[in-house]
């Protein structure tokens, strides 16, 4: 069987850990989010959790070494002998030139990037009402429940917390980022990369649908 070497793409909060979570159970590849590594690593106070803190919490983005040594050794782990879901990585051109040869080095398949788009004010509507449930680790969006105050995955009361970066001044600091530093990367991924392109103001369900319809 061909290894699935996917990479979810896209602005912040247009649902690529959404999507990347329910890609990963169905398929059963290791959903690798730079984001959560790093948010695990401030929760354990570890040194990359004390450097990455003060520079997430303002939106900006870690050095390109530290990210690209992080992701390295993930994708060299037996884990990841079927293939991943990079989420989140490479989110700069350097990144994505550093990556490359890695990718060479463990298989001869190119990348499948999956491009989700939607409009800036959308995103910003969504991340100012995403929340994550504090017992299973769930992300919702306090539009779509009609008790907020109840995990609708683990049953949890009260156990919803909202993401520093996910205030309105930060999520506009990362979209700006993202369309000066990130988005430009797609350019360099035409030539390396199979590319899908999906609309990500579709319902959760249809976006699912149209990714497995790509890649299966
Ligand atoms: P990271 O955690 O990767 O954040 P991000 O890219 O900003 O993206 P988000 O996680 O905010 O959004 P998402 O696309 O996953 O959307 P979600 O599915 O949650 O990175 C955070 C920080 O870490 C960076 O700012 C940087 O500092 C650092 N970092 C990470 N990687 C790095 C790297 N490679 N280099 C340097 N620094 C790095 O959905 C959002 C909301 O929308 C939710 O409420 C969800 O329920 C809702 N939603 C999802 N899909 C839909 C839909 N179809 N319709 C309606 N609502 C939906
Ligand atoms: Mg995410």
């Amino acid at each position: 069987m061909k290894k699935k070497m996917l990479v979810f793409f896209g602005a912040p909060g247009v649902g690529k850990g959404t999507q990347a979570k329910i890609i990963s159970t169905k398929l059963q590849l290791p959903h690798i989010s730079t984001g959560d590594i790093l948010r695990e690593a401030i929760s354990k106070k570890t040194d990359l959790g004390l450097l990455a803190k003060g520079i997430m919490d303002k939106g900006e983005l870690i050095s390109d070494e530290i990210m690209a040594g992080l992701v390295e050794s993930v994708l060299k782990n037996d884990k990841c002998k079927k293939g991943f879901i990079l989420d989140g990585f490479p989110r700069t051109l350097n990144q994505a030139k550093i990556l490359q040869p890695i990718i060479e080095s463990i298989s001869h398949e190119k990348l499948v990037l999956i491009s989700l788009d939607a409009d800036d004010d959308i995103i910003v509507n969504r991340l100012a009402q995403r929340r994550m449930c504090s017992t299973c680790g769930s992300i919702v969006n306090l539009n779509f429940l009609t008790d907020q105050t109840r995990c609708p995955t683990c049953g949890s009361k009260n156990s919803f917390i909202k993401r520093k970066d996910d205030e309105v001044d930060v999520i506009k600091n990362r979209l700006n980022i993202f369309h000066k530093t990130t988005e430009p990367v797609l350019n360099y991924y035409k030539n390396h990369a199979i590319i899908y392109n999906i609309d990500a103001t579709l319902t959760v369900e249809e976006i699912t649908e149209k990714i497995l319809e790509a890649i299966t």
